[in-house]
């Protein structure tokens, strides 16, 4: 009889959620600290952002690093930690999306670590202390703000990895619907699709009887497909306040809790980033679907349950809801295959399988026995 695996679950990041939460900042960064204001390409400048967070530290001390990149980059954020060292900086404050969420969690941990910052993205040195933390998230998407993940690029090699820092999970993340006022629509959908994608990677394996966890990931795909489909709502309040609450929990630990996960989808799309630099949100629309029909048959059962509860399909199999799927992610204008992303390079497959395998990830020990195979076929499909 299929059941729950055993799990130890605990996430402490405080969510402080609302139009007044800026005004919270004071209170959860302690007075004393010297802070590193950690930013990206310049978002927050021109939405009032900026502006908004100097006020509530007014009279802190605060040292600003600006530039961290979209898909952050270790040449840029090594410069960060530098300059922490420098400043004698004791709290990271990140503000933004996920690129910089990651970076100030990377940021956190090289500023007390004497090697090269590359060990901790490769996962040869395991940090146990980090600077504090805290976010205030501009972006809704990754689910960063809360979790102990993080990705970073090597600009050098285009080698870009996820990696896991406990030590670095945020303190505390602000989430202020009303900063999405600036987002353009591709960010929005990219987020939405994002969100989703990390529901299915901890739900569309195979059941056991996990009753809680799946009606809260059909809970929050639900939300995230209505979000979807109600898309020309999204100035209103309520559309940002959903957005931003679905994105962090679709990736803030819990749906997957003593439930089998599966990663592959982003294993494979991060090369496509890597590669060509296409959005996060968008490689996942590439490679999932042609990955689901792949791995059919193992995923069969709850690729039905899917259909059932979150497409309202009834009785489908699991061929319609891989349907359903790809016309939900065409109401977005996501790209369906690289070809769509303006990517039409004759040896692009060849170029992301290499990628793949370069990077250790053609076979991969998930519930579906994903052997290079099987890899290589789903890489050719979604690029080729
Ligand atoms: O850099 P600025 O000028 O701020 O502009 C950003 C950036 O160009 C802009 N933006 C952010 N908030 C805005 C805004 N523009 C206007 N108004 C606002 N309020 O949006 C652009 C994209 O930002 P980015 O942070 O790169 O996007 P996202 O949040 O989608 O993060 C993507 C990164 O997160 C990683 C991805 O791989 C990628 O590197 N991920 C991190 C995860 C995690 N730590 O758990 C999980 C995810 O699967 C993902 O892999
Ligand atoms: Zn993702």
């Amino acid at each position: 009889m299929a059941h729950l695996f055993d799990f130890n679950y605990s996430n402490p990041t405080q969510i402080v959620f609302g139009t007044h939460s800026f005004a919270k900042l004071g209170e959860l960064i302690p007075p004393e600290a010297r802070v590193l204001l950690l930013y990206g390409g310049g978002s927050i400048k021109r939405n009032g952002v900026y502006e908004q967070v100097t006020q509530a530290l007014a009279g802190r001390r605060i040292v600003e690093f600006a530039g961290v990149e979209p898909n952050p980059t270790l040449e840029t954020l090594e410069q960060a930690v530098a300059l922490v060292r420098e400043q004698g900086v004791d709290f990271i404050l990140g503000v933004g999306g996920g690129s910089v969420s990651d970076g100030a969690k990377f940021i956190a941990c090289a500023a007390l670590y004497d090697g090269d910052g590359w060990d901790i993205v490769s996962g040869q040195h395991v940090p146990r202390l980090a600077l504090p933390v805290g976010i205030v998230l501009t972006l809704p998407a990754t689910g960063s703000e809360s979790n102990v993940g993080a990705v970073v690029t090597k600009r050098a090699t285009q080698q870009k990895k996820v990696f896991y820092v406990p030590p670095a999970r945020p303190r505390f993340a602000i989430l202020n619907p009303q900063v999405m006022a600036s987002l353009p629509d591709r960010q929005l959908e990219n987020g939405i699709v994002d969100a989703f994608v990390h529901v299915c990677e901890q739900y569309l394996t195979y059941p056991v009887g996990a009753l809680v966890q799946d009606g809260y990931a059909e809970a929050v795909m639900k939300a995230l497909k209505t979000l979807a489909d109600t898309f020309d709502q999204r100035h209103d309040n309520a559309w940002r306040q959903n957005l931003m609450w679905a994105a962090n929990q679709a990736l803030c630990g819990v749906i997957g809790v003593g439930v089998p996960q599966d990663w592959i989808t982003h294993r494979i799309a991060v090369e496509l980033t890597a590669l060509w630099g296409i959005d996060h949100g968008r490689t996942l629309s590439i490679v999932q679907p042609w990955l689901l029909r792949e791995l059919i048959e193992p995923k069969r059962a709850k690729l039905e349950q899917l259909g059932r509860h979150v497409f309202g399909l009834a009785a489908p199999s699991a061929e319609d809801t891989i349907a359903a799927l790809e016309v939900f992610y065409r109401s977005l204008r996501m790209p369906l295959h690289l070809r769509d992303a303006g990517i039409t390079e004759p040896d692009a497959a060849d170029r992301v399988w290499q990628a793949v395998q370069a990077h250790g990830n053609a076979a991969l020990g998930t519930h579906a026995e994903v052997d290079a195979v099987k890899t290589e076929r789903i890489v050719r499909a979604a690029c080729a």
